[in-house]
Parts: structure tokens; C-alpha cells; sequence
């Protein structure tokens, strides 16, 4: 398994008007864009076939992975030797192919402009929106899960009661290690409605047979084609399992989450960790 898809064509209106013109998925974190960090997970996990589902305005995700000679060749020059070393360092990071999907149908339909890329392989899912900080990568945890099982395992997390309408959720039954199979799922609950507070967030290993039951999908309401309803039908043909990932998560996709994640990253950046917090220290709150 090596593949992994980073659907990055939403429109982020949550982030509206800071996603005009310029993708959510390369708004900051302390010092590097969130897609960055998601390309450094998925590599760290041996996933380095990856293949980005871009749209409208996404040039600047192409840009930051690409070869800038002009900025490497005067960064060279000036003698920034470090600044150079960590912008070349993004440009040889990883080979990235894009495919456009034209109009923004949804997560389900954004992964499933992956399928003729994909083939007939396991293959990862990452949204860049949800920051995963652990000491084994998430993906690499999903991975090891799925080399036990065989089959599609998804990352999950409690959530707290009251939160649950804001994700997929999932109905399990319990089975061991952390690892449950699912028996169905549902997006978005009423929190009345939720079958559990085990809450989808963001990494996924697929087997190829998603894409049978994405093509078979209705887009729904707002015009959106869920990667949920399609995770549901497949979990009834085959095992799907669902693991507790071990790991720090931010939800970075809304305002909140991302001024969070800038906070909580930003206190143990190596470089700007302590003074940031001295500065905090300096505030009446
Ligand atoms: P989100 O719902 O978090 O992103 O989708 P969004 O639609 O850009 O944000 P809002 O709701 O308008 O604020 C999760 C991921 O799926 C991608 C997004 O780019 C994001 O990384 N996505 C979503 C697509 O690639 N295509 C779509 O049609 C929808």
C-alpha cells in the first residue's frame, strides 16, 4: 500500500474571506501550510504515491510542493543556507499527482475522481483540515490495523455527546486492541439519533470496493455526494473497522480549531515555543 488521496477542492466557506483566493488547505500553522503537515504523516507512514483532488484557485497547493528555482536559487545566493535547506526540502519532499474535480460535489465525489489513479489498490484517504500530531503517525497506525485485518479501517475518536452532529459517527461492536468492526454509520446525527460517540475523523484505509458504492451514491443534501453513506453500504458487504487512533488531533477546517491548533503548536514550536509563551504570560486573561 502506498497510495494516498488528499481530496483538497472544498470551497472552505467556513474560512470565507480568508479562502477567496487562497486555499484553506495552505492557511498556516505556526510556520508551515496544513497540507504540509498531512504530506509529512502520509510519508512517514510509507505512503508516498499520493495524488492530491484539487479544483478551482488550488494553484498555490501546486506551487508549495513544487521546485521554486528562482526563490532556491536567491535564497543559495543570500547565504540563508537554513531557509534554503527547508524550501528545497518541500520541493523533493514527495511526487505529486493532481486531479481536478471540476465542481465541488462533495468528499465522497472528490475521492472518487481518485478511482482511475487508484485502480484496483488499498489505498489511503487524509483530510489535511484535521492535524494529527502523535508519536506513530496516524496513518501508519490506520496501515498496521489494515495489514492485520485485510480490510478498510477507519481513524475515529470519542467525541463528547453533545458534539456528535458535527461528524460521521459510528455503530460498532466492540472487539479487541481498540479495533472495532463497524456496523453502520451515520453522518451528522441528531445527538439524540448518534449510535455511539465514536466519531470519524479525517484518515481512512480503503479497500478498492469504496468506489462501487461512491459511483452507486445520490448527491444529497447541498448538493454533496458523502464519503459516509458509501463507507455505510461497503461496511455491509465487507468488514470495516474502525480503530481509536493514538493521537493529538485539531480540527483545523474552522476558525476556532485553527486559531487552537496555532496556540497549542505555536507553545511548542523548537524556535518560537518559549517566546511565545513569555509573550502569553505578558497578557491580562
Ligand atoms: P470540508 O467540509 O471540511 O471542507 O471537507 P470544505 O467544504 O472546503 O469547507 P467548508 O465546509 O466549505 O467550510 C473536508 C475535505 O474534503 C475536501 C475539502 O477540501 C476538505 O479537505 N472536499 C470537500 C473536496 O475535495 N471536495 C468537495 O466537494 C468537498
Amino acid at each position: 500500500m502506498r497510495k494516498i488521496v488528499f481530496p483538497a477542492a472544498g470551497m472552505g466557506t467556513r474560512f470565507l474571506p480568508a479562502t477567496k483566493a487562497t486555499p484553506k488547505e495552505m492557511l498556516t500553522v505556526v510556520d508551515k501550510p496544513m497540507i504540509q503537515y498531512g504530506v509529512e504523516e502520509a510519508l512517514a507512514a510509507g505512503l508516498d504515491d499520493i495524488i492530491m483532488i484539487t479544483g478551482r484557485g488550488k494553484h498555490a497547493i501546486e506551487d508549495h510542493f513544487d521546485i521554486s528555482a528562482e526563490l532556491e536559487a536567491n535564497l543559495h545566493a543570500s547565504g540563508k543556507d537554513e531557509l534554503y535547506r527547508e524550501v528545497s526540502r518541500v520541493a523533493q519532499m514527495a511526487t505529486i499527482a493532481y486531479i481536478r474535480q471540476k465542481v465541488a460535489k462533495g468528499l465522497g465525489h472528490a475521492v472518487l475522481c481518485a478511482e482511475p489513479w487508484v485502480g484496483d489498490e488499498v489505498f489511503g484517504v487524509s483530510l489535511a483540515d484535521e492535524l494529527m500530531i502523535s508519536q506513530v503517525p496516524v496513518m501508519r497506525q490506520l496501515r498496521q490495523a489494515h495489514e492485520k485485518t485485510g480490510f478498510s479501517v477507519v481513524a475515529m475518536a470519542r467525541v463528547p455527546k453533545a458534539e456528535v452532529s458535527r461528524y460521521g459517527i459510528a455503530q460498532v461492536e466492540a472487539e479487541e486492541n481498540g479495533l472495532y468492526r463497524l456496523q453502520g454509520l451515520v453522518e451528522k446525527p441528531a445527538v439524540e439519533d448518534a449510535p455511539s460517540d465514536l466519531a470519524m475523523i479525517g484518515r481512512y484505509v480503503f479497500t478498492p470496493r469504496l468506489f462501487d458504492f461512491l459511483k452507486q451514491g445520490e448527491v444529497g443534501v447541498g448538493g454533496e455526494l458523502q464519503l459516509t453513506d458509501a463507507m455505510d453500504a461497503l461496511a455491509k458487504v465487507e468488514p470495516v473497522y474502525g480503530l481509536v487512533v493514538e493521537a493529538e488531533r485539531f480540527d483545523a477546517g474552522n476558525p476556532l480549531g485553527f486559531l487552537i491548533a496555532n496556540l497549542s503548536l505555536g507553545l511548542r514550536h523548537p524556535k518560537y515555543g518559549k517566546l511565545f509563551k513569555d509573550y502569553i504570560q505578558t497578557l491580562d486573561i
